[in-house]
């Protein structure tokens, strides 16, 4: 694998190989030992959107990890003025050995990914959310104890979080029900892809649905970034799709939330719910310095 672009294509056995690194990255830094597996390489961390915990986790990792992460904001890039992103590809792959992107359209990640000549992860894009899903499985795993079986449900817009829940869940023998409002629902070929694992996928309206039976429930916000002019609408739309008491009582009893952040309490989560469940929603962000470190440490060194 080169690239990690998305996470629909990927095998199971890549997906859990990526869970298996950062549970041993994350055993060696409590224990004090950090290996330095990027000794002199340089990571361009280029954001078109805000982030906290995408940005810092990565660059925290790759300072453990003894190389260097570059912060290059699109805003500032002459990207900003016009300069092609295949260009702004050549370039960057000339001075850097990896390319983390956080920017809007896969299809200028996927551009990304084509013109630079080194590996390109995606920090997020409107389609998916791969990082972030598989920090996700990772931190399912470490609460459950494994991932095959498992009942997920997924409550909220059929958007970058869903798209990647589905193609991962799926793959590692999860099941899922994603309950989302007419209007928003996931991107059509991830749709197609959920189509291949037969009655392990439910998309439903009903989010009770979602949370019935579930033994881990997951959210997202209502109105993602770029979304702003959109938010009256949609806070309309998503009325009643609060992941609250009431709904969690539908889960199975030791049901664990995720999130990831940042929340929107009384939008898309209560919150008593993120209270109750801070202990996995906040395991959950750490887990994001370990899975990026492992994700590196895999499309760079060979992991
Ligand atoms: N979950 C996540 O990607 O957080 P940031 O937007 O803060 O990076």
């Amino acid at each position: 694998m080169k690239h990690l672009l998305k996470l629909g294509g990927l095998t199971p056995q890549e997906i859990l190989h990526f869970l298996d690194v950062a549970d041993e990255y994350k055993r060696l830094h409590r224990a004090g030992q950090d290996p330095k597996d990027l000794q002199g390489r340089a990571v361009a961390l280029v954001f078109a959107k805000h982030s906290t915990r995408t940005r810092a986790s990565l660059e925290v990792g790759i300072y453990q990890m003894g190389g260097l992460g570059t912060y290059l904001s699109a805003h500032d890039l002459q990207t900003a003025r016009g300069e092609p992103i295949q260009d702004t590809a050549r370039v960057l792959g000339r001075y850097y050995d990896a390319i983390v992107c956080r920017t809007y359209k896969q299809t200028d990640l996927d551009a990304l990914a084509q013109y630079s000549g080194v590996p390109v992860i995606s920090g997020m894009t409107d389609y998916a959310h791969p990082l972030q899903v598989l920090t996700d499985l990772m931190t399912v795993r470490e609460y459950k104890g494994r991932l095959t079986g498992l009942q997920a449900g997924f409550i909220g817009d059929g958007y970058n979080m869903a798209n990647s829940l589905i193609a991962g869940c799926l793959a590692v023998g999860m099941r899922l029900t994603v309950a989302c409002p007419r209007g928003y629902r996931p991107a059509a070929d991830v749709l197609r892809l959920a189509q291949g694992y037969g009655d392990a996928f439910r998309l439903v309206s009903d989010p009770d649905e979602a949370a019935r039976d579930a033994d881990v429930l997951f959210t997202d916000v209502w109105v993602s970034m770029g979304m702003e002019r959109e938010a009256e609408r949609r806070r309309r739309d998503f009325t009643g799709y609060t992941v609250d008491a009431a709904r969690l009582a539908l889960a199975k009893p030791d049901c664990m939330v995720q999130h990831p952040l940042p929340a929107h309490r009384g939008e898309e989560i209560a919150p008593d719910v993120l209270e109750q469940h801070a202990a996995e929603i906040f395991d959950e962000a750490e887990n994001r310095l370990h899975m990026g470190k492992a994700v590196l440490a895999v499309l760079l060194a060979g992991k």
